[in-house]
C-alpha cells in the first residue's frame, strides 16, 4: 500500500464524540502506515496562507481524546465559502482559495466530520477541487438521512435526560410545571428521545401542530388525578400557534431558534393557574464527554472512514444501519433530511404512554 497523506477536519456545531472520531480516524490512519493532518477551523483553516493545520501524531493521541467533548482541531458554522461575508458587508466567492489551500496541503483525501449543510458545501467544494472526499455524520440534531444515528446525538439525549432527572424533583417539591426546551433545530428528535427516556407528561416538536387549549387540558386532567407537577419537554424549533418563529437575535444580527419555553410558560400559567418555570438547555447538550454509544459510534466511524480512502471509495458518508456501519452517497443522505417519523416507534410509544403531543 502507498504512504498517503490525508486530511481531517470538524465543520459545523461541535458536539460530544468529534475527538473520539479524529482518535480513531488517525490510529486507523498510522496503522496503515499513512500521515493524517488535521485542518483547523473547518475550511476557515484554508482561507489561511498557509493553510491552518497540525500534523497528528500517534504519540498525541492517549486515552483522553475518547473522552473529550469539543473538537481538538475548532471548528466553524458559518462563513459559506460560496458566498463568504466581507467586513463591509457583501460576499464574495471564497471557494477557489479553499480548493488551492486543500491543494496546498497535497492531500490524496480528506475526511469531513460535518452535518446537512457542512456537506452540502464540502461536496461542491470536492466536485469543483477534484478532492477525494469521505464524510462522518455528526450532529446533536440526528438530522441527516440515511443513517440512525450521527455522532452527538445521544449525548445530547442523555444530557437532556438528566435534566430531566434534575427538573422533577423540583417540580414535585413546589407544585410546578416546568417546561425543559432543548436543542434540535427543525427536528425534534432530541425533545422526543429525553421526554420518553426522562418521563415528560408533555412533549412539543416541531413536526406535530399542538394547540394550547390541548395542552391545558392535559395539565388540568394531571392535576385533577391528583398530579401536582408536569415535566414538559419543548423542541426549540417549535412555533406559537400562530406560526410565528421564536428566535434570538445575537452579535453581528445572527438569529438561532430559542425562546418559546418562555412563550408556553407564560400561556399555561395563565391558562391553568399554574406555576411554570422554564429551563432552556442551550449548549450544555453539546460539551459533555460522549457517551458510551457516542464513543462506540464515532470509533467504527474514524475507522470505516479511513478504509473507504483505502478503498478509493469517495464521495461516500459512513452511516450506522441496522447494527453495522456501511457507506452511502453523500448526495444521498443530504438529500433525505431525517425529522420525526410520525409512524414510528418513538411516536407510538410516546402516545401509548399517554405522554400529550399537543395535538
Ligand atoms: O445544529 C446543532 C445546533 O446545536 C442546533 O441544535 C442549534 O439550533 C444550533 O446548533 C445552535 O447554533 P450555535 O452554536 O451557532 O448557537
Amino acid at each position: 500500500m502507498t504512504r498517503r497523506r490525508i486530511g481531517i477536519l470538524t465543520s459545523g456545531g461541535d458536539c460530544a464524540g468529534l475527538n473520539a472520531a479524529i482518535r480513531a480516524a488517525v490510529h486507523r490512519a498510522h496503522i496503515l502506515g499513512w500521515e493524517i493532518i488535521g485542518i483547523l477551523n473547518g475550511t476557515a483553516g484554508l482561507l489561511k496562507d498557509p493553510p491552518g493545520y497540525r500534523v497528528l501524531s500517534a504519540n498525541e493521541f492517549s486515552g483522553d481524546m475518547l473522552r473529550m467533548g469539543g473538537t481538538i482541531l475548532g471548528t466553524t458554522n458559518k462563513g459559506n465559502p460560496f458566498s463568504f461575508p466581507m467586513a463591509d458587508g457583501s460576499t464574495k466567492d471564497l471557494s477557489g482559495k479553499i480548493i488551492d489551500g486543500f491543494k496546498a496541503l497535497g492531500l490524496d483525501a480528506v475526511i469531513g466530520i460535518g452535518g446537512d449543510g457542512s456537506f452540502a458545501i464540502l461536496k461542491k467544494l470536492a466536485e469543483r477541487g477534484h478532492i477525494n472526499l469521505v464524510g462522518i455524520p455528526k450532529t446533536i440534531d440526528n438530522d441527516i438521512g440515511m443513517t440512525e444515528s450521527s455522532i452527538g446525538f445521544d449525548t445530547a439525549v442523555a444530557v437532556a435526560t438528566e435534566a430531566l432527572d434534575r427538573l422533577q424533583p423540583t417540580a414535585a417539591s413546589h407544585d410546578r410545571v416546568m417546561i425543559l426546551e432543548v436543542m434540535g433545530r427543525d427536528a425534534g428528535h432530541i425533545a422526543l428521545s429525553a421526554g420518553i427516556a426522562g418521563g415528560a407528561d408533555i412533549i412539543l416538536i416541531p413536526e406535530v401542530r399542538y394547540s394550547l387549549e390541548s395542552i391545558a387540558k392535559k395539565i388540568k386532567s394531571m392535576k385533577d388525578s391528583g398530579r401536582n407537577f408536569a415535566l414538559m419537554v419543548v423542541s426549540e424549533a417549535v412555533q406559537t400557534p400562530e406560526g410565528e418563529k421564536m428566535v434570538m437575535t445575537y452579535s453581528g444580527g445572527e438569529t438561532r431558534y430559542g425562546g418559546v419555553g418562555h412563550f408556553l410558560g407564560a400561556k399555561i400559567s395563565e391558562m391553568t393557574g399554574s406555576e411554570t418555570r422554564v429551563t432552556i438547555l442551550g449548549h450544555v447538550q453539546r460539551g459533555s464527554p460522549p457517551t458510551y454509544n457516542d464513543r462506540l459510534l464515532a470509533s467504527a466511524f474514524g475507522v470505516k472512514a479511513v478504509d473507504l480512502i483505502k478503498e478509493g471509495k469517495f464521495g461516500r458518508m459512513v452511516a450506522w444501519q441496522n447494527r453495522q456501519v456501511v457507506d452511502v452517497a453523500i448526495d444521498d443522505a443530504v438529500r433525505a433530511y431525517q425529522v420525526v417519523d410520525l409512524n414510528g416507534t418513538l411516536v407510538q410509544t410516546a402516545r401509548a404512554l399517554g405522554i400529550s403531543l399537543g395535538d
